[in-house]
């Protein structure tokens, strides 16, 4: 299986997004956090923003909605120009209704679960979904350290994606550098976010390669 590299422009320069993403060219994703300083902390950009982003990115768009209301909310961003929109469980009313609404408009759904958030309630409705992202910080800010407890979490989603037999990716995003990204693929992540750990290198495309290299050693 690939090891997919994701960097989150929530570490870029806000004011040099055109330049920040053109330096993740080699990366599979750009990772995009949309905040709404209501279900965290911390507010970053909305849909006008986002679309522009979308149109200059050298790399598909994988939006994170750290949002309330994403059923109603959610399907814009597909609009915009997503590749994937990844929505909380714990803010969906109706997680499988806006994964099927999503994949409608021609993306990859994903479904986020906070660390404390437990997996074992939607493993019966993996096939609803592209990808379930198991957070591995608690979300809002980047630069926390990664939270070794949410390990066992990633294995057990792991288990439950090999036994339904479905292509479900599973990301891991918060606190994954050189020192955590090969615990976290050992464990059965398979599409790791880094923010801080790639735009505060000195070389991002050498960062982006050493991260999937040591990642692809354990991917599995
Ligand atoms: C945190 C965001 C992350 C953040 C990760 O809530 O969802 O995507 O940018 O940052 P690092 O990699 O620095 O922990
Ligand atoms: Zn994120």
């Amino acid at each position: 299986m690939p090891a997919r590299i994701a960097p989150s422009i929530l570490s870029a320069d806000f004011v040099n997004l055109e330049r920040d993403l053109a330096a993740i060219a080699s990366a599979d994703l750009a990772h995009v956090d949309v905040m709404d300083n209501h279900f965290v902390p911390n507010l970053t950009l909305g849909l006008p923003i986002f679309e522009r982003i979308a149109q200059v990115s050298p790399v598909p768009i994988d939006a994170h909605l750290m949002i309330e209301d994403p059923d109603r909310w959610a399907p814009a961003f597909a609009e915009a120009g997503a590749a994937s929109v990844t929505f909380h469980a714990e803010a969906a009313t109706a997680p499988v209704r806006l994964a099927r609404e999503l994949r409608g408009r021609g993306v990859r759904a994903g479904l986020a679960l906070r660390p404390a958030t437990p997996v074992e309630p939607y493993l019966d409705l993996l096939p609803e979904f592209d990808m379930i992202l198991v957070m591995t910080v608690e979300p809002g800010f980047g630069g926390q350290s990664f939270i070794e407890g949410t390990l066992p979490k990633i294995r057990r989603t792991r288990e439950a994606v090999g036994a339904s037999g479905q292509d479900v990716w599973i990301q891991v995003d918060g606190g994954v550098s050189r020192a955590t990204i090969e615990r976290a693929a050992d464990a059965g992540a398979d599409v790791f976010v880094a923010g801080s750990a790639v735009y505060g290198a000195e070389n991002i495309p050498e960062e982006i390669a050493a991260l999937r290299e040591l990642a692809a050693a354990h991917v599995h």
